[in-house]
């Protein structure tokens, strides 16, 4: 099937890549001649696992195409919106002036019966409101959410834990959406993924409730982790012992210096602004949430201070990680590089070292206090920061390291405290010692 997809972020150019590897004619539309150009040239712009194997491929088979111009995609049958929908600027609820764009952009080259299929995450409300400007341009609307998760997005795109279908009151365009989504996604249905169909408020709230739930579980175990932290226990262990019961599971268990990215962070504050909106202040759970995940970075720094002191000038901090996880280059909402920004401002002289992310900040600031590697960075330093646990980090030998002062914050649990103090080192980790 011939299918477009708005918006070549993250999700879109993912999506797109993945559409093409299923066998179907993609085009990819940006409004960023730039990444239209890399992508057309079969270059990933970010860091993902698999992705630009999937992109060349696509490409090279002349299946996947990008362009900025919305008159190319007037002949397909299905077009994805997956465009960003960031904080605003001013205040904690979704900035959807991308998606209103996107639609408003793509509306005038729509086919008759051609299928909107909303991918991005929006405030409850969005596809209803949409729906009348997509009907009146002769098109059906669809509301079926994304739920990839960075460095694991061609994965979770090609074998979901399930599909979600928001569909339209009006029963002729929902059995219509319906039929022509399942026709796109019909190896992924044949494998036996569950498809699950409702209207189009649930839809939305499916993938905001997701990740609030995601991100209301780290910051539980955060919580655990500051009493752990006043009490002597160590949360870690906690986290397994919770964990097997299977009602819990020990999955998003890890407690450390929070989450960051870029969704759980603004999905949350956005689904509490939403809530608000609604008159549903009294439901204000989430404030905690984010008032823990704040925390946990100030913990770092608290440490930090209690080691070296309020002034930091010309003390030496090495910081390994700056991506929000491993494996990936995204350091949007970083914790890694909030918490450096933070000690930055007490005068520290931070040294920052990424294999994947590194690069990154480098080319966009040859300034940019960027260590090659752990060694590098950790060379005559006062403290070391463990705070994005890529594996080349979990496996440091600490006795080949040569810092000013043997002192290590763990920021995500992720290294055996014991081989480190049995190598002199002080040792603090997220509610374990
Ligand atoms: C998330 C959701 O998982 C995904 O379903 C949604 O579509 C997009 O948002 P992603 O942003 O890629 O995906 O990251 P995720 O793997 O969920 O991690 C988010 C943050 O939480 C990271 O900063 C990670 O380090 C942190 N985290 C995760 C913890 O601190 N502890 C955990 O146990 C798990």
């Amino acid at each position: 099937m011939k299918i477009s997809v708005i918006g070549c972020g993250y999700l879109g150019a993912v999506h797109a890549a993945c559409m093409a590897e299923l066998g179907h004619d993609v085009i990819g539309v940006d409004v960023d001649q730039e990444k239209v150009d890399l992508l057309s040239a079969g270059r990933a712009p970010f860091h993902e696992p698999d992705f630009e194997d999937l992109l060349e491929r696509g490409v090279s088979s002349g299946r996947l195409s990008f362009t900025t111009d919305f008159a190319q995609v007037a002949d397909c049958r299905v077009h994805f919106i997956g465009v960003g929908t960031p904080q605003k600027a001013d205040a904690h609820g979704a900035d959807m002036r991308y998606v209103e764009s996107a639609v408003q952009s793509l509306l005038p080259h729509l086919a008759d019966r051609a299928v909107v299929v909303g991918k991005s995450t929006v405030p409850v409300g969005t596809a209803d409101s949409l729906e009348p400007s997509v009907t009146e341009a002769g098109g059906v609307l669809v509301w079926n959410p994304e739920f990839l998760r960075e460095s694991f997005a061609v994965k979770d795109t090609l074998q979901p834990d399930r599909l979600v279908y928001g569909l339209s009151k009006n029963p002729e365009s929902a059995e219509y959406g319906l039929a022509m989504v399942d026709e796109v996604y019909a190896d992924i249905i044949a494998a036996g993924t569950p498809r699950l169909l409702m209207d189009f408020p649930t839809a939305e709230l499916v993938k905001v409730s997701a990740n609030s739930f995601l991100a209301m579980k780290i910051s539980f175990i955060n919580a655990m982790a500051e009493i752990c932290d006043a009490t002597g226990a160590d949360v870690t262990k906690l986290a397994e012992a919770i964990g097997l019961d299977d009602r819990i599971g020990r999955k998003f268990l890890r407690a450390g210096i929070g989450f960051g990215g870029g969704c759980l962070p603004k999905d949350t504050l956005a689904f509490q602004a939403r809530t608000e909106e609604l008159g549903l202040e009294s439901l204000n759970f989430l404030t905690d949430v984010n008032a823990i995940n704040e925390r946990r970075r100030q913990r770092v720094v608290d440490l930090v201070v209690a080691e070296l002191g309020e002034d930091l000038t010309g003390m030496r901090i090495a910081v390994l990680g700056a991506a929000f996880k491993p494996n990936t280059d995204d350091t949007r909402e970083s914790p890694a590089l909030d918490i450096a920004e933070r000690l930055d401002r007490l005068g520290a002289d931070i040294i920052i070292t990424d294999p994947a992310a590194g690069p990154v900040i480098a080319a966009r600031d040859p300034e940019a206090p960027i260590a090659a590697d752990a060694h590098e960075a950790i060379e005559g330093a006062n403290i070391t920061l463990l705070l994005t646990e890529w594996d080349e980090f979990k496996s440091l030998d600490p006795t080949t390291l040569a810092p000013a002062r043997k002192i290590i914050i763990d920021g995500r649990n992720a290294i055996d405290s014991t081989v480190w103090k049995n190598a002199g080192w002080t040792y603090y980790g997220m509610g374990r010692s």
